[in-house]
């Protein structure tokens, strides 16, 4: 559990930022009848004229590297999804984008679930209930609280929308590597966690299903959808434990 020095906050801020505005602009691109692999070429693009590294580019193990420069997860697909020329957005969709990048040394990890057009209401109330439970889980980000105290809030708001939480993949301490201590799970567990101090630097990202939350991994070895297919939702955002009130590193 790192705190990090005013250096270091500045370094995390700049890192967010340009996380954040790359996620925008691959955002801007959406549009039925575009694949993920353009998009992804998009994001390559991009983060190149950034001076940004991608996270997700290599990532895992040498046998099955993450091939993308972010993760592009199209409707049933919770997590990793690898880009393909194959997938191609229909207007009804619903497609996470989770983009992480190195700048400066420093990580700046964010997602977003993006809607294709104009989309059902149900899958526009799974997006809009995760965004919810993402702020209500930032908002606990309190020096002197515990992790847990993120973990209830997320879990409240995904419970009063009837949605299923995905207990697999958990939020993230980040710094200069993208996943740290501690972990952020979107569930509360019978302990507090740790305690949370100024300088502390999170990745919250809570992942919700409008079905069951189990899960099946693709042949892949990378994507990861809901085992009955129901829509997913993925929303994260790198933040600051502050003195103060959390900051949101992750916004352009
Ligand atoms: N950004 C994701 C996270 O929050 C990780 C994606 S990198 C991948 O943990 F290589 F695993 F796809
Ligand atoms: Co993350």
């Amino acid at each position: 559990m790192i705190c990090r020095n005013n250096r270091e906050r500045q370094g995390m801020r700049e890192a967010g930022r340009v996380a954040a505005k790359l996620l925008r602009s691959v955002g801007e691109r959406i549009r039925p009848g575009i694949s993920t692999a353009e998009l992804n070429e998009v994001t390559r693009e991009l983060m190149g004229q950034a001076g940004a590294i991608s996270a997700a580019y290599h990532y895992g193990s040498k046998k099955n590297p993450y091939p993308g420069y972010a993760c592009f997860s199209l409707n049933d697909v919770i997590v990793h999804g690898i880009p393909s020329r194959d997938i191609i957005l229909r207007e009804g969709d619903i497609l996470s984008i989770d983009l992480a990048v190195f700048y400066k040394n420093f990580c700046g990890d964010n997602t977003r679930t993006f809607r294709v057009g104009q989309v059902s209401p149900s899958a526009d109330h799974l997006i809009q209930v995760a965004e919810e439970a993402l702020m209500a889980g930032i908002q606990q980000a309190l020096a002197g609280h515990y992790v847990n105290d993120i973990s209830a809030a997320i879990e409240a708001v995904a419970l009063r929308g009837g949605y299923s939480i995905v207990r697999e993949f958990v939020g993230h301490g980040i710094g200069h590597e993208m996943h740290e201590g501690p972990q952020i799970p979107n569930y509360t567990l019978s302990q507090k966690g740790v305690k949370l101090r100024p300088g502390m630097s999170l990745a919250i990202e809570p992942m919700f299903t409008l079905g069951s939350a189990d899960i099946q991994n693709d042949p892949d070895g990378w994507t990861v959808r809901t085992r009955d297919h129901s829509l997913a939702v993925h929303v994260e955002h790198t933040i600051l434990v502050t003195e103060n009130r959390p900051e949101i590193l992750t916004l352009p």
